[in-house]
């Protein structure tokens, strides 16, 4: 049976907002709702948004939820790329993704090293789980957002690729 393919306005995200402090209730999730907001003002609909602790099994099991919900084409993670000891959202999604996509986060280092040195601090992963992306970002709301900058250009294509959605052909001639 053809799966159903959604509209361009049908765009699909989560956001995980990784944090002990913020699951702890000790710190306001600011980094959550930012990301939201800015993905609903460029056409995105939300389907899910949490707080976790930085314990790898937590953040792996609502990743594989989300993404095995068939529900969203995009995660976004944010905090827990660094080098803290208990910094594991990278682990915590290579664990779970089937293909990995470095070139995102290669990106995203390369245009945040342009901002502050402390870019290469950044371990951030990226990959994808059956027909969903998933994307970390840093902690701060400033370095979550300028990050996301680097990835809206290519998000549509990238969406579309992996819906397998005809239309990506486009994106290729483009880009030629
Ligand atoms: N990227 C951008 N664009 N701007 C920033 O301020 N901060 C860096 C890096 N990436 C930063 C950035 C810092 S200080 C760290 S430690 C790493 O992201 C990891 O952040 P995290 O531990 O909050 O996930």
């Amino acid at each position: 049976m053809t799966e159903p393919q959604p509209s361009r306005q049908a765009w699909r995200v989560a956001v995980l907002t990784v944090s002990d402090r913020s699951a702890r209730g000790e710190r306001a999730d600011v980094s959550g709702p930012v990301l939201v907001e800015q993905m609903k003002a460029v056409g995105w609909q939300l389907k899910g948004q949490a707080v976790l602790p930085d314990e790898q099994v937590q953040i792996s099991a609502m990743l594989k939820e989300w993404a095995d919900s068939g529900e969203c084409d995009l995660i976004l993670t944010t905090g827990g790329t660094g080098f803290a000891p208990r910094d594991v959202t990278p682990e915590a999604t290579l664990a779970v993704v089937e293909r990995a996509t470095p070139g995102l986060a290669e990106a995203m280092r390369q245009a945040s090293l342009r901002v502050t040195p402390h870019a290469m601090l950044s371990r951030a992963a990226a990959g994808i789980r059956k027909r969903t992306l998933i994307v970390n970002l840093p902690g701060s709301p400033k370095a979550a957002m300028e990050n996301l900058a680097v990835l809206l250009p290519v998000l549509p294509h990238a969406i579309a690729l992996l819906r397998d959605d005809p239309s990506s052909e486009q994106g290729h001639q483009a880009a030629d």
